[in-house]
C-alpha cells in the first residue's frame, strides 16, 4: 500500500504539531510489568482501577496542555475513561494534547547475544495501527534497546533493532501514525561520555540507513533518542554543559535535516539534570551560526511522573497535590525547550 498526498501532508502536520510547536511530550505508556514494578516501589496496590486511577490523574491535571503537545499511552490506557465515563483519548484531545500509543511488545532476549534485547511486535501490526487508529492515537512509539558492556553493542544487534524500528516506522506511516523512532542506550553499565558517544553515532547512523532502505519519510516522523551520558556506573560523571554540547554535536552530525524534531527519553536521569541537561542544549542551540535543523524536544516518563508519583501514593485525597507536582515538571521542561530553566523555576512552590 503506497502513501497519497493527503496521507503524506498530515503526517508532516502531525509530527510539527508533537515538536515544533515549543511543547514536549509525556510518555505515560508503561506496559502493565513496568507500571506495577513503579507503584510496588512505592507501596501502591498494583490492579487494573489503580493503574486507570494513576492515568487518570496524569491526564486531568490542569494546565497540562500549555506544555504538553502529545501523550503517549498503552494499550490498557487508550481503551480506558475517567470517572464520569469520558474516554481519555477525549479528554486528551479536548486538553489540546495528541493522544499516541505505545505498539511495540517489548525488549526480549535477543538469541545467540547475550546480554542483548531484540525489541518484537511487527506481526499482526498493521491490524493494530488500524484499531488504534479508530481509537483516536495520530502517532506511535516503539522502544529498542541497546546495552553497553564489554564488546556492546555487537552489529548484530544494532542491525537488527534498526531494521525493525524501520519496519514499524513504514507501516505507521502506510496507516497515517507518525512513527517515534526511539534507539535508547541504556545508562546502566561503566562506560564513558566517549563510549556513549560511538555508540550513540553508530546506532543513529545504522537507524537513519534502515529507515531510508524503507522510505520512511523523514519529514513525517520524531526521533526519540538517549542523551549522550556518561554510564550510571562511570567514575567521571561529566558536567552539564559536556553533555549538553556533546550531545548536540553528536546528533548533528547524523540526524538529517528534514527530521523536525528530536524529543529526548529520560532513561532513568532525576527530574531536575534531565531539564538542565535539556536547557543546556537549547541555550547552546542559540549561540550556533549555523541553526540546528531540527528542534529539541523531551518525551519524558520517569523524569516528569516519579515526583507525582510519589506523593500520589494511590491516595484520592493526594492528587491536587501530585498534579501539582506533575505540573511542575511538565513547566520546568517547558521551560528548558526555550532555554529559561533556572533553578527559580525549579523551586518556585517547592
Ligand atoms: P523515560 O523518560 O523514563 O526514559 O521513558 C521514556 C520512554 O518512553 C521509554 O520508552
Amino acid at each position: 500500500m503506497g502513501k497519497s498526498n493527503v496521507t503524506l501532508t498530515r503526517l508532516v502536520e502531525t509530527a510539527n504539531r508533537l515538536v515544533a510547536g515549543g511543547r514536549g511530550l509525556l510518555a505515560m505508556d508503561e506496559s502493565n510489568g513496568t507500571c506495577n514494578k513503579r507503584f510496588a516501589a512505592v507501596g501502591i496496590p498494583q490492579t487494573v482501577e489503580m493503574r486507570r486511577a494513576w492515568r487518570d490523574l496524569l491526564i486531568t491535571t490542569p494546565g497540562l496542555g500549555a506544555c504538553i503537545s502529545g501523550a503517549i499511552l498503552y494499550d490498557e490506557t487508550i481503551r480506558q475513561a475517567d470517572d464520569h465515563g469520558t474516554r481519555f483519548t477525549d479528554l486528551l484531545t479536548q486538553a489540546g494534547i495528541l493522544p499516541g500509543i505505545k505498539v511495540d511488545a517489548g525488549a526480549k532476549p535477543m538469541a545467540g547475544h547475550p546480554g542483548e534485547k531484540i525489541t518484537e511486535g511487527l506481526d499482526g501490526l498493521r491490524e493494530r495501527l488500524q484499531d488504534y487508529a479508530e481509537m483516536g492515537a495520530v502517532f506511535a512509539k516503539w522502544r529498542a534497546v541497546i546495552a553497553m558492556d564489554a564488546g556492546l553493542p555487537t552489529r548484530a544487534c544494532i542491525e537488527a533493532n534498526a531494521h525493525a524500528l524501520a519496519r514499524y516506522a513504514s507501516l505507521c506511516q502506510e496507516n497515517g501514525i507518525v512513527p517515534i523512532v526511539e534507539p535508547e542506550i541504556l545508562m546502566d553499565g561503566s562506560h564513558s561520555l566517549e563510549q556513549c558517544r560511538l555508540a550513540t553515532a553508530d546506532v543513529l547512523h545504522t537507524v537513519f540507513e534502515h529507515l531510508y532502505r524503507q522510505g520512511v519519510l523523514l519529514e513525517g516522523m520524531v526521533l526519540k533518542p538517549n542523551m549522550v551520558l556518561p554510564g550510571l556506573a562511570c567514575l567521571q560523571q561529566d558536567a552539564v554543559d559536556v553533555v549538553a554540547e556533546v550531545t548536540v554535536r553528536t546528533l548533528r552530525q547524523v540526524v538529517p535535516a528534514a527530521v523536525p524534531g528530536i524529543a529526548f527519553l529520560s532513561g532513568g536521569q532525576s527530574g531536575e539534570l534531565a531539564s538542565a541537561r535539556l536547557n543546556q542544549m537549547n541555550v547552546l542551540a542559540k549561540t550556533f551560526v549555523q541553526p540546528l535543523p531540527w528542534k529539541i524536544a523531551f518525551s519524558y516518563a520517569r523524569a516528569i511522573q516519579m515526583p507525582a508519583l510519589a506523593i500520589w501514593h494511590g491516595s484520592e485525597s493526594n492528587k491536587p497535590e501530585a498534579q501539582w507536582a506533575l505540573h511542575h515538571r511538565a513547566r520546568c521542561n517547558l521551560a528548558a525547550l526555550h532555554g529559561e530553566y533556572s533553578q527559580s523555576i525549579e523551586r518556585e512552590h517547592a
